[in-house]
């Protein structure tokens, strides 16, 4: 089995970006997998929910030196810490200057790419939870992975957040010359409502055939899992949504067989 790397991106905050990241880390992690969570989010919100809060803002060797310093990325495998599900490389509070120091940098929307080749550990899946704008740091993960994964409010304010993703992923696609393309949209918080039922079709209707879409309810256990430091499949209580999140991980799956 190859390995999958997964980019969880939508520059709109606040739109479940975090909570499939960890909550799909989980599912496949419960399949038997192995998975690292790669936090690229400068807020941070993946590295602290997970209880690594000390190394958002250590001295030691951070995600941050190692997509600054091209001589630095080899050493991304120092970064990976052993969570109880899945592996995690935590986010640095100085990531928040990479957006600006990158600018000029050579190579550097292929700073991760060039990481996650230092890997020595065999995972079947990397995930990368992104932050809530497009940037060097996206780009980095979307180069990266090259599969992308959507979590969408099924709110008409998603559309134009998606409209201007879909722009950057045809461009890097383009100026790179590889190919990167969504795999799948995590309809979260989906409502029972007529926006919601609309949205749902203008995301069948956009991503076309073979990109499925699955539907997250609103779940404060999800919430409760994430203080807890977990994913919703390492936490005690019962939750709708598990199977949605297996379904997900079991669509990945096959992805990885491709
Ligand atoms: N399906 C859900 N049910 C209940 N709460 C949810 C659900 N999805 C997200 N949330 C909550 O909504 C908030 C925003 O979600 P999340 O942090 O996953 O979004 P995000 O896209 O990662 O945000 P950001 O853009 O800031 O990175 C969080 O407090 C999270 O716990
Ligand atoms: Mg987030």
């Amino acid at each position: 089995m190859s390995q999958t790397r997964i980019a969880v991106s939508n520059q709109k905050g606040g739109a479940g970006k975090t909570t499939t990241a960890i909550n799909v880390a989980g599912a496949l992690a419960e399949r038997g997998h192995g998975v690292l969570l790669v936090d690229a989010d400068p807020q941070g919100h993946a590295t602290e929910g997970l209880g690594y809060e000390d190394e958002y803002d250590t001295e030691a060797l951070s995600l941050y030196d190692v997509l600054i310093d091209i001589a630095e990325t080899d050493r991304f495998p120092e970064l990976i810490r052993h969570h109880e599900e899945f592996d995690v490389v935590p986010a640095h509070v100085q990531m928040f200057k990479l957006e600006g120091e990158l600018t000029t940098a050579r190579r550097r929307e292929e700073r991760l790419s060039m990481a996650f080749d230092s890997l020595e550990h065999e995972y079947d899946f990397v995930i990368v939870d992104c932050p809530p704008n497009l940037g060097p740091l996206v780009d980095n993960a979307l180069l990266a992975c090259r599969r992308v994964l959507i979590p969408a409010p099924t709110r008409t304010t998603a559309i134009r957040a998606l409209e201007i993703l879909f722009d950057q992923i045809e461009i890097l696609a383009e100026t790179f010359d590889v190919s990167i393309h969504p795999v799948a949209l995590v309809a979260n918080e989906v409502t029972t409502d007529s926006e919601a039922e609309k949205m749902l079709e203008w995301f069948d209707d956009v991503l076309g055939e073979g990109v499925p879409v699955f539907e997250v309810r609103k779940r404060v256990a999800l919430q409760r899992a994430w203080n807890n430091g977990v994913s919703i499949f390492a936490h005690p209580e019962e939750c709708d949504m598990t199977g949605v999140y297996d379904d997900v991980a079991a669509y990945l799956e096959g992805l990885n067989d491709e």
